[in-house]
């Protein structure tokens, strides 16, 4: 009997090993593949049983003997009719969790290469606006036209150019960049060689975060592997050392480079002078692995599915305190609601949602009045937000907010690169006026006497109205005056959870004054 189980991270952390170790003993033929990105029902194995695959989960080694005799009650049948993977639009992921990610054969009977070869029989200008025509916005978080971006470096001339992957997926609640190359790598690889014949770039380099373990392994091996299929482009994989700012783009460059990742100011524009000051496209994974569909099916394909200026599909991921975390790949335009009730299916502890937060630690925290949001570019920019690269953390009523804006500033002081004034000093005392905040809201907290009195401008100690204005000042300090997104877009998460959920930060009633 032959027999699928993930070798995802996240499913080997919930006991995929001991599963297919379970099933190969037991005389099964195991085939290891990606993850289908469902983690509620894992650790998951799909049987063969004539021609098609039955899936049951969440099962373990022990029950082996009921799931092949078709007897356990775990039973989830084609995995496809699942609620949760009936309703996505599989553009990016559409083989992951399917295949044996490294298999060559099974990459190439399921779709594979088809993109490349159509883009090798079309010039590069033809390539660049098939890119342009699908709409594809970049996945990494800033939604900037790929085809763009892709104009620019053809459009420059040099003897060299390069093509990087942004695989630093630094975002908290964000995996789809890790389980794309775990459990796809020669969709990426397809991506990158086609970007390559698009700008007359004939290297590439993934720049892999080294939390990334078996991202890096699997990257590496299918680079071997595809070698004779994508030359004369050929491909190396970096490795990060943990730094949150390396997934800046520039900084990022600094690294591969050899230097310590600090952000470059912008122009020039790494399009024109990137990687070793050569013209370079640079991509987040979602971006690259987009294109592979779009050169294969036809840019209208792709463009059909959306939302307004958002065109084709996001791969969404649910996270934090949810009952069906994973990824889901759909058109944009789901709301917000959708998401988190009805797919999320509300959050695994069973209290009531209080917040989400959307693209990553630098996203605005939305309450559950506006659900209605479209996952958009623009209606999330409009509400104060971003998409980012789609990560969605979703908390219950148990969570502290004003901890929530402290942890932001805690963050950003952490993470910064030093190299402008508001991220590096503004954070750190965004950190000490949130402190200052919450001590003086409740009157008898007893921890405001313990810190130093800031006086206001008359002379007297300053109000907790006066304090949250300064946060507010301070907030648009570091939006308007740092350099990059890390500086900039830590006010998100604060401002929102000021906004939203004022009454955690104390009312004017509390004042000590
Ligand atoms: P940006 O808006 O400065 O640039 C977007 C991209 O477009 C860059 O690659 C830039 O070089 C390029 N570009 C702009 N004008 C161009 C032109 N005329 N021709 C060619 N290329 C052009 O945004 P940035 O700073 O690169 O990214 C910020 C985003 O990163 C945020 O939206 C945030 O969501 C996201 N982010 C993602 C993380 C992750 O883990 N994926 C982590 C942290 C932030
Ligand atoms: Fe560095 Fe922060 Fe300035 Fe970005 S905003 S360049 S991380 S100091």
């Amino acid at each position: 009997t032959r027999v699928f189980v993930s070798k995802d991270m996240a499913s080997v952390a919930l006991g995929a090993d001991g599963l297919a170790r379970a099933f190969a003993d037991a005389g099964c033929e195991v085939v290891r593949t990606g993850s289908r990105g469902l983690f509620s029902i894992e650790p998951l194995v799909e049987v063969e049983t004539d021609g098609a695959r039955i899936a049951y989960g969440p099962v373990g080694p022990g029950d082996v003997a009921a799931v092949l005799d078709g007897s356990h009650p775990a039973r989830i049948g084609a995995i496809e009719a699942h609620p949760f993977f009936a309703s996505q639009q599989r553009f990016t992921f559409a083989r992951c969790g399917v295949t044996d990610p490294l298999n060559l054969a099974d990459y190439a009977a399921n779709g594979g290469w088809k993109g490349l070869e159509a883009a090798f029989s079309l010039s590069p200008q033809e390539v660049v606006d098939a890119v342009k025509a699908s709409g594809l916005r970049g996945r990494g978080g800033a939604g900037f036209p790929t085809g763009i971006k892709w104009q620019t470096v053809l459009d420059t001339d040099a003897d060299e150019k390069f093509i990087v992957c942004n695989a630093d997926e630094g975002d908290s609640g964000t995996f789809a960049d890790r389980m794309l190359m775990e459990g796809d790598p020669y969709c990426l690889i397809e991506g990158m060689a086609i970007a390559g014949h698009a700008v007359g770039a004939t290297h590439g380099y993934i720049y892999i975060r080294s939390e990334y373990p078996f991202a890096i392994e699997a990257m590496r091996e299918a680079i071997a592997r595809s070698a004779g299929k994508v030359a004369p482009f050929t491909l190396e994989v970096r490795v990060g050392a943990g730094a949150y700012v390396c997934g800046e783009e520039t900084a990022l460059l600094d690294s591969i480079e050899g230097r310590r990742g600090q952000v470059r100011a912008k122009p020039p524009l790494p399009a024109i002078e990137g990687l070793w000051g050569k013209p370079t496209v640079i991509n987040n994974v979602l971006s690259l692995a987009a294109v592979p569909f779009i050169l294969a099916e036809g840019a209208q394909a792709y463009a059909d599915v959306g939302f307004g200026r958002s065109r084709g599909t996001m791969p969404i991921q649910i996270a934090g305190n949810v009952k069906n975390g994973g990824l889901y790949e759909v058109g944009f335009g789901v709301t917000l609601g959708e998401l988190v009730d009805e797919i999320g299916g509300g959050t695994a502890s069973g209290r009531p949602v209080r917040a989400v937060q959307v693209g990553g630690p630098l996203g605005a925290y939305f309450p559950p009045s506006m659900f209605h949001l479209p996952f958009d570019y623009e209606a999330f920019a409009q509400a104060g937000g971003l998409i980012g690269h789609a990560g969605i953390t979703v908390f219950d009523d148990s969570v502290d907010m004003a901890h929530m804006a402290r942890f932001a500033m805690e963050f950003c002081a952490v993470e910064s690169c030093g190299k402008c004034t508001p991220c590096r000093i503004g954070s750190t005392r965004g950190v000490e006026l949130i402190d200052r905040i919450v001590a003086k809201a409740p009157r008898e907290s007893g921890a405001l006497e313990a810190m130093p009195q800031i006086r206001n401008t008359k002379g007297a100690a300053r109000t907790h109205d006066e304090e949250i204005d300064l946060l507010r000042d301070l907030c648009d300090t570091m939006k308007y005056g740092s350099l990059c997104a890390l500086g900039g877009f830590t006010p998100y998460p604060v401002l929102s959870a000021l906004d939203h959920f004022r009454e955690d930060f104390g009312g004017a009633s509390a004042l000590p004054e």
